[in-house]
């Protein structure tokens, strides 16, 4: 029986409550395909901080670089916003995604039909929505040398290699040639060097290797206007770390809610897996979290860190299916429509999953 080791990192907030049930997803799928996980759990974040006055602790940096791949919950406490170096919670993570070489993070954005009454945007909007964010992920203003807050000013550097903006680039090109075949770039050319660069860069690499992809290039304010405006137009949406990090909150919303939205990271290392939304202190620890964000997360974790297209493919479903059935939590469930807790979700996808072929579900009413 092949063996898969995971270094599961529930971290902060809603984290733990969230990572439990896409590890409960992940086992049914082991005994669905027939194959074993071995999870073991290590702290980050301010779990990290209270551990061991880290916020990636040692123990976690050694396991993290020897498993498989890495599930995480979230990061984030606001009783450390004001912490310094290893001990702010943001810290940790930016670590994280450094020590892993994880320089590309994909964000699929799909609609799901049964939870259009959910997003801010009119139905006729939403219509054939199924796009991809490939955000850089550790390089530009998160990383950038020199960085220092002083009294009267303050400083961060932004900076881009053409070898980091190739290889994300090669990344978000191959994901068009698999799925649509068009690459929209997002930049500030007109205003920045580093995206003069970038917009060169990602031109040369899609000349080159790529001539296949139709290639456009947008400016970022445009961007965030087309992803309201006309979100379908969009299939790949290459863009750099800060840019990213926000069109990616905005066009998570179009989706009904932040709680749904999967994440992958992929480069050099083992693969990390978190969802989207952050550690949500307000309702940490009362169960009711959407777990869905996690267990997609849990999903692309299948696809992409295990390469279990199949596992994958009956998590997806089975999140497909409890939406229709209506099996939903508070930020997604209709008006006078049975509200279910973080654990119900997560126990009706699994069981969703087990049943393997043919899954359907009355619907709860
Ligand atoms: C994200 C988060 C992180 C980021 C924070 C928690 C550092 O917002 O993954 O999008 O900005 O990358
Ligand atoms: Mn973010």
């Amino acid at each position: 029986m092949t063996r898969y080791t995971l270094a599961v990192l529930p971290g902060d907030g809603i984290g733990p409550e969230v990572t439990a049930e896409a590890l409960k997803v992940l086992r049914a799928t082991a005994e669905l395909f027939g194959y074993r996980i071995d999870a073991q759990e290590y702290a980050v974040g301010a779990a990290g901080v209270a551990e061991a006055g880290d916020s990636l602790p040692e123990r976690t940096r050694c396991a993290v670089t020897q498993a498989d791949a890495v599930l995480l919950g979230a990061v984030g406490d606001p009783a450390l916003a004001a912490a310094e170096g290893k001990r702010r919670p943001e810290a940790g993570l930016l670590a994280l995604r450094k020590l892993l070489g994880a320089y590309a993070n994909l964000r699929p954005v799909r609609v799901h039909p049964s939870l259009a009454h959910a997003s801010p945007l009119r139905p006729e909007r939403l219509a054939g929505v199924d796009l991809l964010i490939v955000r850089e992920l550790t390089g530009g203003l998160y990383y950038g040398e020199p960085r220092a807050l002083g009294r009267e000013s303050a400083v961060n550097t932004l900076r881009y290699t053409v070898r980091e903006i190739e290889r994300v680039a090669r990344v978000a090109f191959q994901a068009a040639v698999e799925r649509r075949g068009s690459l929209t770039s997002v930049d500030k050319a007109n205003v920045l060097e580093v995206s003069q660069l970038w917009r060169a860069t990602v031109t040369r690499i899609g000349a080159e290797e790529f001539p296949a992809v139709t290639l456009e290039h947008l400016y970022v304010d445009f961007a965030a206007m087309r992803l309201v405006a006309e979100p379908a137009r969009i299939d790949v949406l290459l863009t750099e770390n800060l840019f990213g990090d926000i069109l990616s909150d905005e066009a998570a919303v179009l989706t009904g809610s932040l709680g749904l939205l999967p994440s992958a990271s992929l480069g050099d290392g083992p693969g990390l897996f978190e969802p989207v939304h952050g550690s949500a202190p307000d309702i940490a620890g009362r169960g009711v979290a959407n777990p869905i964000g996690a267990i997609l997360s849990a999903a692309m974790l299948l696809r992409y860190g295990l390469e279990l297209p199949e596992a994958a493919d009956s998590v997806e479903q089975a999140v497909t299916a409890a939406l229709a059935a209506g099996r939903r939590s508070a930020d997604i469930a209709r008006e006078g429509e049975p509200v279910l807790g973080t654990r119900a979700v997560g126990d009706e996808i699994a069981r969703l999953v087990l049943l393997g072929k043919g899954r359907t579900v009355p619907e709860l009413r």
